[in-house]
């Protein structure tokens, strides 16, 4: 599989990302320079060269790919000279809890209008391990509120069977070894739980089947609350462990040469520090280290976007064998980006950066095959959303 990314600003040869088994990659950039854009470049590709045998999830942060949907018509005569035709691409729109109470009714009219399938992603309790449901309401699994509720999950995931918040309430109640004051406390933030309505209360949906391939599945997170252990971040921490065992077992199957009831994943996360910071835990990012560290397996890979490469884990930075940047211009940044700079590139990445000009220019190293080039992104074929600003020019402060 080769996904055409752009063409180099020297020689204007076409550059692919050769997508021969699952990779980890990073795009970086400072703002402005063109990380989303060319995220939707990666997604159209993906979709162009593998339709069904991908299933494509943005993870988006700011809600703004939904736009995919339609046709780049400002673009048009760019996209011409690149041999490359306008398209709008198939959406799903997977809004984890009620789309009518997270979104105006006005604005989810509108989006149906335009052809989007909204969907509501109903995540199940059962998905969320008892350590996880600890986590999520920050309680030490060793103090008495976490004892009770790791005991309450524990025995529910015991019988093997899925359960709503309901259950855990009730087994929590019954918890006859539990001080009051815990099950008070606990009880209050389980019902907090229920109320988000992003848990499903009854029916279970393998959340797998909420993921189509060959079309644009986005996770929009636009309306949660951000913070290391919010809904948004609990949201891609049970999507990417689920995702990750559903997987494996599709690809021990494929070892037998049996039917695959998954085909392999690529999960694109914009604004990533959100989820896998530097130097403090998420609910998500256990589960996204295990992407990057272990993903190449099952077939997961793992795109993370983000202005601020230094903000990264640097244990997912290092796991990256793309590397997709665009201009950066803080010292941290670069300095965490140099850091991964290999023998084989001649000189050193900062050296390349210093070296990009433009909004849409950018350099890829691809560990694999051990190669460096400076390329212009390809024009989109779709519409590219969320710019709220003009593209930067070069700042005075750019400490080059
Ligand atoms: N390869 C490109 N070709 C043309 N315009 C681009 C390209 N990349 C980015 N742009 C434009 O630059 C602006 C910023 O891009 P964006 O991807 O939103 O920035 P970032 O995500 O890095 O903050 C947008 O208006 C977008 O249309
Ligand atoms: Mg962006």
């Amino acid at each position: 599989m080769k996904l055409l990314l752009g063409r180099t600003i020297q020689d204007n040869d076409p550059v692919y990302l050769t997508a021969r088994g699952a990779h980890a990659a990073l795009i970086c950039g400072k703002r402005g320079s063109g990380k989303s854009y060319t995220l939707g470049v990666v997604v159209e590709e993906l979709i162009a060269q593998a339709e069904n045998q991908v299933i494509p999830i943005i993870v988006d942060p700011m809600g703004v790919y939904h736009t995919m949907i339609q046709a780049n018509l400002a673009q048009q005569e760019a996209l011409f000279e690149w041999g490359l035709s306008t398209k709008g691409y198939d959406i799903r729109l997977l809004i984890p809890g009620e789309p009518d109470l997270l979104y105006d009714r006005d604005v989810l009219a509108a989006l149906k209008d335009r052809g989007v399938a909204v969907v509501s992603l109903q995540l199940n309790p059962s998905d969320l391990t008892p350590d996880g449901w600890c986590d999520l309401f920050d309680v030490d699994v060793n103090k008495p509120m976490g004892i009770v509720l790791f005991r309450a999950v524990q025995r529910l995931s015991h019988k093997d069977e899925n359960f709503s918040i309901q259950q855990i309430i009730k087994a929590v109640e019954l918890d006859g070894r539990a001080q009051d004051t815990s099950k008070e406390a606990l009880l209050n933030r389980l019902e907090a739980a229920r109320g988000w309505q992003i848990f499903s209360e009854d029916h279970y949906r393998p959340l797998q089947e909420q993921f189509v391939p060959g079309k644009v599945n986005i996770v929009d997170l636009s309306r949660l609350e951000p913070g290391p252990r919010g809904r948004r971040n609990l949201t891609v921490s049970i999507i990417a462990r689920n995702l990750f065992r559903a997987r494996a077992d599709a690809r021990l199957r494929e070892e037998f040469n049996l039917a695959s009831p998954l085909p392999r994943v690529w999960m694109l996360i914009d604004e990533a520090h959100q989820f896998v910071p530097s130097g403090s835990s998420t609910l998500a990012k256990d589960q996204l280290v295990r992407w990057a560290k272990e993903g190449r397996q099952p077939g997961l890979s793992l795109v993370v976007a983000t202005q601020q490469p230094s903000a990264i884990d640097p244990e997912v930075l290092s796991q990256c064998d793309i590397i997709l940047s665009h201009k950066l211009t803080t010292r941290a940044d670069i300095g965490a980006l140099n850091s991964l700079s290999q023998d084989y590139m001649g000189s050193e990445l900062r050296t390349y950066i210093r070296n990009l000009k433009r909004t849409g220019e950018a350099v890829l190293v691809d560990d694999e095959l051990e190669t460096v080039a400076m390329l212009r992104i390809r024009p989109r074929r779709s519409q590219h959303g969320g710019s709220t600003e003009p593209p930067q020019e070069e700042n005075a402060f750019d400490i080059w």
